[in-house]
């Protein structure tokens, strides 16, 4: 039977594609744009956008499994979750991942209270968002000026989420789970830049600003670092502008669990155990040599 993968184009699901496509797996995968998709010749690529049910028939008949993303772009969580949900029933799919959002959105209970067999896959922070929040600024400086670089976090790569998203839609045992994922360390900002630097052989360096310092850098609109946090947070209902920066600061100035849990989930459901920051660096070294600037 085939497999879809709704967010096929996108961070975690050209891993979870490969993932599948390397199992033998036969592959479906939703996109709103298919001339433009780029995925691999064995991938049945159908159009459809999640925020218009009307459009996601063609993708949803006669699939076993799906991975869900549980926004419509931009970081909106999904508002017609029960039609998702419905038109899923319709197509004889059984089993679904969903990736955690930011934000919870009517996708997630409308999946929990129906017979569907549900995993819920709650990753930290994915390694590759420092490809935009840090790509910019060290291509051309060589220097990530930013808050609290003492900060901690777990950062997790998104092939590591993709593996784990390919086991569970394939093999029993996961049924009606949350699985909090992480990587396999935890590392500080600087530590982080430091495994860059030497991925890289380049002077990479962390500049600490202070809280005022952000303020006064960061303040005016067209002034702030490209971070995948800013985004996130201005999806916020209610959150202005004006305030995001100060969300920042307090998000990164405040020690929290989160930053500094660990899970053994990875390696438990895959049996290997989570990519490391410094195999991801050298990965994707090239995007932050001087070259790439242009
Ligand atoms: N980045 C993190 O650190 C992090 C951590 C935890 C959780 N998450 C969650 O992980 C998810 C992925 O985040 P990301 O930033 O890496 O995004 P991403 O994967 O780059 O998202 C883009 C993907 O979503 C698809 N998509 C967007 N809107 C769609 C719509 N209306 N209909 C159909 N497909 C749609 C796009 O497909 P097309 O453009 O091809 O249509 C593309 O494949 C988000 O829910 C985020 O909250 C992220």
């Amino acid at each position: 039977m085939t497999i879809l993968v709704t967010g096929a184009t996108g961070t975690v699901g050209r891993h979870l594609i490969y993932h599948l496509l390397h199992q033998g797996q036969k592959v479906r995968a939703l996109t709103r744009n298919p001339a433009t998709a780029s995925l691999p010749e064995d991938v049945e690529v159908i159009g459809g956008d999640l925020t218009d049910a009307g459009t996601l028939r063609p993708a949803f008949g006669g699939i076993s499994a799906a991975h869900l993303i549980t926004f419509g772009g931009d970081y909106q969580p999904l508002g017609n979750g029960q039609q998702i949900v419905d038109l899923l029933r319709e197509g004889g799919v059984r089993k679904v991942t969903l990736l955690g959002g930011w934000q919870e959105g009517s996708l997630e209970p409308a999946v929990r209270a129906s017979p569907l067999e549900w995993t819920y896959l709650n990753p930290v922070q994915f390694m590759a968002n420092f490809l935009t929040d840090w790509g910019e600024p060290l291509r051309t400086t060589g220097v990530v000026r930013e808050p609290y670089g003492d900060r901690k976090s777990p950062p997790i790569h998104e092939s590591d989420i993709a593996a784990v998203a390919a086991t569970v839609l394939t093999q029993d045992g996961h049924a009606d789970q949350a699985y909090h994922l992480t990587g396999p360390e935890v590392l500080t900002a600087r530590q982080m830049i430091r495994h860059l630097a030497e991925a890289t052989g380049r002077d990479l360096r962390f500049e600490e600003l202070t809280p005022d310092q952000t303020r006064q850098e960061w303040g005016a609109l067209g002034k702030r670092p490209n971070l995948s946090l800013f985004r996130a947070f201005t999806q916020i209902p209610g959150v202005r502008d004006a305030d995001v920066v100060e969300i920042f600061l307090q998000m990164v100035g405040t020690p929290n669990k989160y930053g500094t849990t660990l899970t053994d989930n990875v390696e438990k459901i895959t049996g290997r155990p989570p990519r490391t920051f410094a195999q991801w660096a050298a990965e994707h070294a090239h995007h932050f040599q001087p070259q790439d600037a242009a």
